[in-house]
């Protein structure tokens, strides 16, 4: 049963949050390598020393092998990042690997995050690129398209900012 395959997010999981941004950056797409990621701030600052005050996340799959996280960064305005809406509200990054997409378990680890993070913050933002699958699995799960938000990402695609309220 998944929800048996979830856990907080610990300071520990740091080396696997990189390579889950790695995912969920598409970084591949880019020839970058996830020791990249370190040297771009624009992605870094969703990984690096992770465990920060604030910081909320989930790990998915077996305790030997995790294959996915879901977790959630406060950025201020001096430091917003692709889906900033306000001070208050912290941004959404999730990736499963490769090898086990479509099985429900990226949609476990949301589910989970939404309710850990509810009356903790009042909403959850992201930016996602419009032609990704994965909103309809925000969308599914309450996340509105921010009017106004669409911007040129780094892929010379178009990227939409999505919320959800959490009280
Ligand atoms: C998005 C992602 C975390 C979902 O996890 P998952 O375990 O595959 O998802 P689930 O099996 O619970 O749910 C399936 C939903 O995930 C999304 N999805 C499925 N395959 C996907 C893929 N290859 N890429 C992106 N999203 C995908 C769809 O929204 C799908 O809903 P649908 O069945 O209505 O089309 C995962 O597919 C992934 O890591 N994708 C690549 C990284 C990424 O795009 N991250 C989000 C950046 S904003």
């Amino acid at each position: 049963m998944i929800s048996a395959l979830l856990r907080p997010a610990v300071p520990a999981d740091e080396p696997f949050l990189w390579e889950m941004l790695y995912e969920a950056s598409h970084a591949a797409e880019q020839g970058l390598t996830v020791a990249d990621l370190e040297t771009i701030p624009a992605l870094s600052r969703y990984v690096d020393g992770w465990g920060a005050e604030g910081d909320l996340g989930v790990v998915g799959g077996p305790a030997e092998s995790p294959c996915g996280a879901a977790w959630v960064r406060l950025f201020t305005g001096a430091n917003a990042a692709y889906g900033y809406v306000d001070d208050a509200t912290p941004e959404l990054a999730i990736a499963v690997a490769p090898s086990a997409r479509g099985t429900g378990l990226g949609t476990a680890m949301l589910e989970r995050l939404v309710a850990d993070a509810a009356g903790r913050y009042p909403a959850m933002s992201l930016s996602v690129r419009e032609e990704n699958p994965a909103r309809r699995l925000y969308q599914r799960l309450g996340f509105a398209d921010v009017p106004g938000s669409r911007i040129v990402n780094r892929a010379g695609t178009t990227s939409v900012t999505m919320v959800l309220p959490l009280r």
